[in-house]
């Protein structure tokens, strides 16, 4: 039974509903647009008729007024773009809160399923379709209401109206082209950036080994393999929108010139007034000029469309865990693993049936060789992944439908790799709550054997994380972590490999940690393969290959490791424990 279901549907539009929820605020910025494209007719018909009237009747106060209704157009025209752009940069703003955190969520979710996920190029693409509502969406919002202006030329002249007509017609051909000449670049340019972005961000975790070992020349090359690409097919693309854009901009200018031409001769064939013949030259030019505009655009809104393309993807593939969400009381810490089995997606089975149960307060070792599944089946006790069959469960709950807040109450856990949040030692022990009272995180850290170590750092339980990152230990940061899952009293509390990268000193801490854990009666799992950590567990358990290979008191299980053990065991049953784990073979030398 899968309880992971990964929704994938390719054709379907997970964008639109956030975009059709904003449409009310669209459809405003589009009127507002519409009414500042009125306004600014202002500027050619005040030229129109001081021209045609206040020129040949000498009329001052005809003048005046005129004037002042047209600063009176103006002021309103930038009111109402203003209003226009405002509307954009809300819809911008609220599609970020609606969809960052909802994307940002996701993305942990697939990663603690251990699948691959690029958040930082969510929020990335996110940017991109924001910056494009609030700068590209307007131009585009224009264009229509050039309808407005080449009526009014063609109301001047017919025959200008005819000559602007060409003129749309054309930008709009150049705008095909351009599209054209450049989708195709600009979506192979940042597919390759996209790789050169994702290879500097692991180049710069991995600053210390490519130092020490001379990788840089190496890794900087293998970068190119992806940036210089990137670079050549951008450039490629804005050369030809270049040229585009150029040739766009001249026949605009063409025809803004053949209109003053045409102007003046049907002038003086009393056709036009000289009003008329300079307001069509306005006019024509504001009427063209969103589609020029358009053309430059192009790239950003191609840009807008790539990352709109790729959320969608992002979305069409949420993964939504069926999980309870039933608020559970405080468990006594009973775990029972009924045969579990995992086995992940084009995979075959990392946890083939493994049975064991702790009564509360019991602690248990799991030993046994790298890649035995000691990992995954933490993760499956702790309710991370989901079983493929069977259940793992915390007083009777199974823990993967456990709702996770209730859940992260009562347990604690530190994985393999323990990695800290950005802010305060305090923040990351109080499990990132800021509100957190201090003695509670006291309480952990001197549970964890940890409250001397972090008195002795810069500001103490202040000391910003990003500013020790490289000056606290792997082993700091693991003691640390132990006073995370420590925090708030937990039931039970699963620890995985917690003394890799301890000292003498750390390991001295975390077996006071442990004796602390079992006086304060909490049920815990300890994946270990040190011989003196397996010393303080009630019960331990040999994985091997995904299944469970001795599960029993500790020194029962101990002693068939042990030499004599070993040959006992060879004796009794020959072949089955020919092929010890060499851990568990360490195991036996306490
Ligand atoms: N999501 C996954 N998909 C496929 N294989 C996996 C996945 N997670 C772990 N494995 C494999 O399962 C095996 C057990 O891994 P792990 O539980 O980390 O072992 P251990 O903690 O005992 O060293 C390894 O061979 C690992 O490569
Ligand atoms: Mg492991």
């Amino acid at each position: 039974m899968l309880m992971a279901s990964v929704v994938s549907s390719a054709p379907e539009d997970h964008l639109k509903p956030y975009f059709l929820r904003a449409r009310r605020t669209f459809l405003f910025a589009w009127l507002f647009s519409f009414c500042a494209s009125l306004f600014m007719l202002a500027l050619p018909l005040y030229s129109l008729q001081v021209l045609d009237r206040v020129l040949s009747s000498h009329s001052i106060e005809t003048l005046l007024m005129l004037t002042l209704i047209m600063m009176v157009g103006i002021v309103f025209y930038g009111i109402f773009s203003a209003l226009r752009t405002s509307l954009l940069n809300q819809i911008g703003l609220w599609l970020e809160a609606a969809l960052a955190p909802k994307l940002l969520e996701d993305a942990i979710t697939k990663s603690s399923l251990g699948q691959f996920v690029n958040a930082a190029q969510h929020q990335r693409d996110l940017a991109a379709i924001k910056s494009f509502l609030s700068g590209g969406v307007s131009t585009l919002m224009d264009a229509p209401w050039s309808l407005l202006y080449l009526l009014v030329i063609y109301l001047i002249h017919p025959q200008i109206g005819v000559l602007t007509v060409v003129g749309i017609v054309l930008l709009c051909g150049f705008g095909v082209i351009n599209e054209l000449a450049i989708r195709k670049l600009n979506a192979l340019s940042s597919e390759e950036s996209l790789k050169s972005n994702l290879l500097a961000d692991t180049a710069s975790r991995n600053a210390e080994a490519v130092e020490t070992m001379g990788m840089m020349a190496n890794i900087i090359h293998h970068w190119q393999r992806f940036q210089k690409p990137a670079a050549d097919h951008a450039e490629h693309a804005a050369a030809r929108a270049n040229l585009i854009q150029s040739v766009a901009k001249i026949v605009r200018l063409f025809l803004q010139i053949a209109v003053t031409a045409i102007g003046a001769w049907l002038a003086l064939n009393n056709e036009l007034t000289v009003g008329g013949m300079i307001a069509s030259s306005i006019l024509i030019g504001r009427a063209l000029q969103p589609f020029e505009n358009a053309i430059a655009l192009w790239k950003s809104f191609l840009i807008a469309r790539e990352s709109y393309r790729r959320l969608n993807a992002a979305l069409a593939s949420t993964t939504q865990l069926e999980r309870g969400t039933l608020e559970l009381p405080v468990p006594e810490g009973h775990i029972s693993v009924e045969n579990i089995i995992y086995t992940p997606a084009k995979s075959a089975p990392i946890i083939k049936g493994v049975t064991f149960r702790l009564a509360a307060g019991e602690s248990l070792g799991i030993i046994g060789p790298s890649a035995a599944g000691k990992s995954t089946l933490s993760k499956l006790i702790m309710g991370l992944l989901p079983p493929t069959h069977g259940a793992a469960r915390l007083d009777g709950a199974e823990t993967f439908k456990w709702n996770r807040a209730n859940f992260g109450k009562y347990v604690g856990y530190m994985p393999q790799q323990v990695d800290l949040f950005s802010g305060t030692i305090k923040d990351n022990i109080a499990r990132m709550d800021l509100e957190a009272p201090m003695e509670n995180v006291i309480a952990a850290a001197q549970m964890a054997g940890v409250h001397e170590m972090i008195l002795r750092l810069p500001n103490g339980y202040e000391t910003q994380y990003d500013q020790m990152r490289y000056s606290l230990s792997p082993g700091q940061r693991q003691r640390i972590g132990l006073a995370r899952a420590l925090y708030n009293n937990p039931r039970f509390v699963l620890l995985d490999e917690p003394n890799t990268n301890l000292d003498g000193d750390g390991e001295r801490a975390l077996l006071g940690a442990l004796t602390r854990m079992k006086q304060a009666g909490i049920t815990f799992i300890v994946v270990a393969h040190r011989p003196t950590i397996v010393s303080m567990v009630d019960k331990i358990l040999v994985l091997k290959s995904g299944t469970v290979e001795r599960f029993g008191p500790r020194d029962e299980v101990l002693r068939m490791y042990t030499p004599a053990g070993i040959k006992h065991a060879q004796q009794q049953a020959a072949g089955e424990v020919a092929d010890l784990p060499p851990h568990a073979a360490e195991g036996g030398s306490v």
